[in-house]
């Protein structure tokens, strides 16, 4: 994959204690390692940027780098996407996607019919679809990366084009944003505008560079949402990540298609806690450990409460009872050739190590409490 890094210098990494004060910041206590021990390091890249005028030199520090890696991302089509080795995860990442929205959808539609849905870093608008089929009102669509944004817009009047006349599609609107650092309420076309789902699908963890950071996101996520709305998301399990790499020697660990790589072991601060993730021609930039009670303490002062966490493989195994979506997953091709539906994640054996890495996953609703 065409490798897009642009320079950063992270002058200074945010630390400390996010301002809870007692949190828990033991993460495997027999590796004595920490999620949340104070650092003073300070990161830095070496490689040099190059501005070419584009509307992400509008971002500073990581989130200019990440939003050029996936504005440069290339569309592939179906037949290239199924010859992909990775294929199987994106169905099977679609397949989890498809169940968690239908299901909160679903739950919001027990009080009202109409529903508004921000998408969070919608990037080249992956989750259409499944606002269609959930028959929601209307849409907001965020990103950083401006391609993505026009690329997700350009599908969805094609989606609406092609859809059948009396079909009523929601309607949508696209804004470009560092949602780390721009308030989306100022962007909204109208701005008291209200949500009954946000959705933050792979994307919050990037926002942990700093507790600023992390704070923005999580107010655009939440401020505009209804009282009994949801935030639901999915991001990376930092206690999984963290205890993975601390049975190894290395610093690095994966497979053929993925690689995970912490700058450094056995130091976890609670912000800027940077690990790069490489998964084969479709990411290659730096992400943030999301250490889940300091996201679950800073989101009470939006008034967010959590109703479930859960790994993929929780969700997955309790999801695939359902016949219709085993069915949905047999329809999705979200299993590899060879990996039984009725498998146990005890007995796989590393052939099987690929969808692995859906196992460093977590999903989360929290709701927006009714005061
Ligand atoms: C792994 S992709 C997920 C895209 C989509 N949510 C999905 O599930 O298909 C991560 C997305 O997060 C976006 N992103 C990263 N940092 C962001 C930020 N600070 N503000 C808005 N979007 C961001 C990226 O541009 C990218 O589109």
């Amino acid at each position: 994959m065409a490798e897009v890094d642009q320079a950063v210098d992270l002058s200074k990494t945010e630390t400390g204690e996010g301002g809870n004060g007692h949190l828990s910041s033991s993460v495997d206590r027999n590796s004595g390692s920490s999620i949340g021990q104070k650092s003073t390091t300070k990161r830095k890249h070496d490689d040099e940027e190059e501005d070419d005028g584009s509307p992400t030199k509008k971002q500073h520090g990581h989130g200019e780098k990440v939003a050029t890696h996936y504005n440069t991302l290339q569309e592939t089509g179906l037949a290239a996407r199924s010859q992909s080795r990775i294929f199987y995860m994106r169905n099977f990442n679609n397949w989890l996607k498809s169940v968690l929205i239908g299901e909160i959808l679903d739950t919001v539609r027990q009080s009202r019919r109409e529903l508004s849905v921000l998408d969070l870093g919608c990037g080249k608008g992956g989750d259409l679809l499944k606002w269609r089929k959930g028959h929601i009102s209307r849409l907001v669509c965020a990103d950083i990366a401006a391609v993505s944004v026009e690329q997700c817009q350009v599908r969805y009047e094609y989606m609406r084009k092609r859809g059948h006349p009396n079909e009523r599609i929601f309607s949508a609107e696209f804004i470009t944003a560092d949602c780390t650092k721009e308030l989306l309420t100022d962007k909204l076309k109208d701005p008291k505008m209200e949500f009954d789902v946000t959705s933050c699908q792979f994307v919050y963890h990037y926002s942990f560079e700093t507790q600023q950071q992390a704070d923005l996101m999580l107010k655009n996520a939440c401020e505009r949402l209804r009282p009994g709305g949801y935030f639901i998301g999915t991001t990376p399990d930092a206690y999984e990540l963290v205890k993975r790499v601390e049975t190894l020697d290395s610093n690095s660990f994966g497979n053929e298609v993925f690689s995970v790589t912490f700058q450094k072991k056995g130091d976890y601060p609670l912000f800027g806690c940077q690990y790069d993730f490489n998964l084969e021609g479709v990411v290659n930039v730096p992400e943030f450990l999301v250490y889940f009670p300091l996201f679950e303490e800073m989101a009470k002062k939006y008034n967010m409460r959590l109703v479930f966490k859960k790994t993929f493989s929780q969700f997955f195994e309790e999801h695939i009872k359902n016949d219709q979506h085993k069915m949905l997953m047999q329809r999705m091709q979200a299993l590899e050739v060879g990996i039984n539906i009725h498998y146990q994640s005890k007995v796989w054996t590393p052939s099987h190590s690929r969808v692995f890495l859906y196992f460093f996953f977590t999903f989360f609703y929290i709701v927006k409490l009714i005061v």
